[in-house]
């Protein structure tokens, strides 16, 4: 299986996916970087780690689907099985969706659907809620939905900050998402319209 993590900043994620492939845990036959911030420290990350990076800024085309067209023609070689989206700061267009359909996922740091958006660890925080977690899921037209893989709560305890939540949902975000590209790998993941259904995890 060969996988294509997409990324635009710290690439914590990244990180966390390509070492549980080094370590044998998510078995890839291949694995790359798309990245559209030249100043990303994921590209750093790759570099070290020796993943090839596509680098492809949204500012060199006149549209989106421009850009994701350019994405899509570096792609082809690489016969990506998997897009993984991990703090892609993008929204992907239909078109695009379309084409890798039920290929797409994303990871979220919220029990979806609560708190969406770009903002998720700090509106659970103060919305004053007793717990959040962690959502990871196929990715459709909307932003933040579609079909959901895993879940994992995290409770919020009224000694939490900001930073000290974050850290907690990043550490659950490090175990959760190699596990759910693992079962995808596996093929233990099916859809069955907008539920998903796993065979012995
Ligand atoms: C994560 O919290 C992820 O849930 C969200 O963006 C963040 C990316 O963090 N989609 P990192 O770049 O992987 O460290």
């Amino acid at each position: 299986m060969n996988l294509a993590i997409f990324a635009s900043g710290q690439g914590s994620n990244f990180s966390a996916i390509v070492k549980a492939i080094k370590r044998g845990k998510v078995k890839a036959r291949s694995v790359l970087l798309v990245c559209d911030k030249p100043d990303a420290r994921v590209i750093g990350r790759a570099k070290k780690a020796k993943v090839a990076v596509i680098l492809v800024r949204r500012e060199d085309f006149a549209s989106r689907i421009d850009f994701e067209t350019a994405i899509s023609q570096r792609l082809k070689s690489y016969k990506i099985d998997l897009i993984a989206l991990a703090g892609f700061m993008r929204m992907l267009s239909p078109g695009f969706v379309r084409k890798y359909r039920n290929r797409i996922i994303n990871i979220h740091p919220s029990l979806l659907p609560a708190f969406k958006g770009s903002h998720a660890i700090k509106d659970a925080l103060e919305a004053g809620v007793a717990s959040t977690g962690v959502t990871v899921h196929f990715v459709d037209e909307e932003m933040d939905h579609g079909p959901v893989i895993l879940q994992q709560e995290v409770r919020i305890t009224n000694k939490d900050t900001l930073a000290s939540l974050e850290k907690r949902i990043h550490s659950v975000e490090h175990k959760l998402y190699p596990q759910a590209i693992r079962l995808f790998f596996e093929k233990k993941i099916k859809i069955k319209g907008r539920k998903v259904e796993i065979s012995n995890p």
